[in-house]
């Protein structure tokens, strides 16, 4: 079992870095390559031992997470606890996460862009751009009576939820558990064309009256169905009646085994907001590494593990109100501030995203922060990357390597840390800054999944609050 996972995953990137960090002492003499002994601190770099082996990618059983009875589980969909079929999942490389996270990060600034009545992209509001790729992580819920359990990618850029529905009467791909079929189930019952719920933005038909969704995306795939209510049950102790969502028939162009999506936005459509009664607009979730266990993801307050969250302030636009807008201040590079201009990052809005995985800075943040970490850097050597990256590094002739620290410094002066899985991500033979920069100055920063790891990220919607609490999950 561990052979086949190690070769399932030598086609993707992955987390072989080993961590070790030495607590005794802030301050560590390293005698780099040079032969002279430097002094580093500890409070601004990372000591990571390399490790020739692949990594061990076992499922074990988290020691946080998801032991709380009110958390779904939440598994990487190519990690070790993921239950779905990894060969016959077509696992993408970085240089197609890369182009997934641009045609996503393009679709979130067009949204922006025209939201400001700025159209300088091309804008479509039912156009979702990539090809399903909305998120690495997913989750498993129960839909109907008796429950059928569907395993959905989460995405906290889109709001409507949806399943492919039997009888898959224009076709369906391949999924892990069986598709759910609403004449088996008590609870299912069709949205009619003259509901409120049948809105213009994804009704696109009438079918004998009930009203047919679509959502269609950028590279032609899509999904399309009919818009349905059905009891939705979260955990053991949360159930939810006449949850909206799309009962697909027509839904093609997948890379994963998931059964659909489970919307985290913050439009009408999304679980956030239907369940708002219940649980405030309030969530939170961990998203584990590759190589790591399992996640969480809780809905009400009360639910969270960490007990040293700090928050910061969460932005709302009326007229794009699916995302979730962050104010990011600064960003420091082992200790030292950038020192950017705030203008760079809230000048369009920047928004933290579970369905993007590498966060994509304004051109100016990048080249600043890349500068500082090449600087930091300067005893490894450099690789020309044959990598999507521009900024990659060949440790391979090393057994401790020192990463400077990046931390992202957020409004209400709320620091966070970016793991150190979280900073480079490993390409062939190579390790990379595992971030991008925009190609057009005004848009504003995605904060991706990749950076978000082992931190509990709290949504408090309501509250207009963004919480980060760290080492959640593993
Ligand atoms: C590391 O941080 C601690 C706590 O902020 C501080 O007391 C200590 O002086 C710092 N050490 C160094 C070497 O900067
Ligand atoms: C993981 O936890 C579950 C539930 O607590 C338990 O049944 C199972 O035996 C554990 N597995 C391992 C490998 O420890
Ligand atoms: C990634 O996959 C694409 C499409 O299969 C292929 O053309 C490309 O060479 C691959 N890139 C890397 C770095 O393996
Ligand atoms: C839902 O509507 C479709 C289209 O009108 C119809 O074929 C289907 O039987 C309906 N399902 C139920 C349970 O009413």
């Amino acid at each position: 079992m561990g052979g086949l996972r190690a070769t399932s995953f030598s086609s993707i990137f992955f987390w072989c870095l080993v961590f070790l960090f030495l607590v005794s002492s802030d301050l560590v003499y390293a005698y780099k390559e040079r032969g002279t002994a430097e002094s580093i601190n500890l409070n601004h770099t990372y000591i990571v031992q390399t490790s020739s082996l692949p990594p061990s990618c076992v499922c074990r059983n988290s020691t946080t997470g998801h032991t709380n009875r009110k958390h779904l589980k939440v598994v990487h969909r190519h990690g070790p606890c993921s239950h779905l079929d990894q060969h016959k999942i077509q696992v993408p490389n970085l240089t197609q996460i890369l182009i997934q996270d641009q045609l996503r990060v393009n679709w979130i600034h067009s949204r922006l862009a025209k939201s400001l009545g700025q159209d300088a992209f091309q804008a479509s509001t039912t156009t979702l751009p990539t090809k399903w790729f909305t998120g690495s992580y997913v989750v498993t819920v129960g839909l109907g009576t008796p429950k059928e359990d569907l395993t959905l990618v989460f995405d906290t850029g889109s709001d409507l939820s949806w399943t492919q529905c039997e009888p898959c009467a224009d076709g369906c791909y391949d999924q892990q558990e069986p598709k759910f079929n609403p004449s088996s189930s008590t609870s299912y019952s069709n949205v009619s064309c003259s509901s409120v719920q049948c809105s213009r933005d994804i009704k696109i038909d009438c079918a004998s009256s009930t009203c047919v969704y679509g959502v269609s995306y950028s590279d032609g795939s899509k999904t399309r169905g009919f818009l349905a209510k059905e009891r939705l049950t979260l955990t053991s102790s949360d159930e939810l009646d006449g949850f909206l969502f799309g009962c697909g028939q027509h839904n093609d162009g997948i890379f994963g085994r998931e059964a659909g999506l489970l919307g985290l936005g913050r439009g009408a459509e999304s679980l956030v907001s239907q369940t708002a009664q219940k649980y405030g607009s309030f969530f939170s979730y961990c998203l584990p590494t590759l190589c790591g266990s399992t996640g969480f993801l809780s809905f009400g307050s009360g639910g969270g593990t960490s007990n040293s969250l700090k928050f910061t302030n969460l932005g709302q636009h009326a007229d794009e109100p699916s995302f979730y807008y962050i104010d990011i201040v600064d960003i420091s590079v082992g200790g030292q501030n950038l020192n950017l201009p705030s203008s760079l990052f809230s000048s369009q809005g920047s928004v933290i995203d579970s369905g993007t995985v590498f966060t994509s800075l304004p051109k100016t943040a990048y080249a600043a922060l890349r500068s500082a970490f090449q600087q930091q850097m300067s005893n490894y050597l450099t690789k020309s990357p044959p990598a999507p990256f521009d900024t990659c590094y060949d440790l391979s002739g090393y057994n401790t390597v020192y990463i400077p620290k990046i931390t992202f410094l957020f409004g209400n002066n709320v620091n966070v840390d970016i793991v150190p899985e979280g900073i480079l991500v490993e390409s062939a033979t190579e390790y990379c800054l595992a971030f991008v920069g925009n190609s057009d100055e005004n848009r504003g920063a995605t904060f991706g999944s990749y950076q978000q790891q082992k931190y509990e990220v709290v949504y408090d919607a309501a509250g207009g609050r963004l919480g980060f609490g760290a080492g959640a999950c593993d």
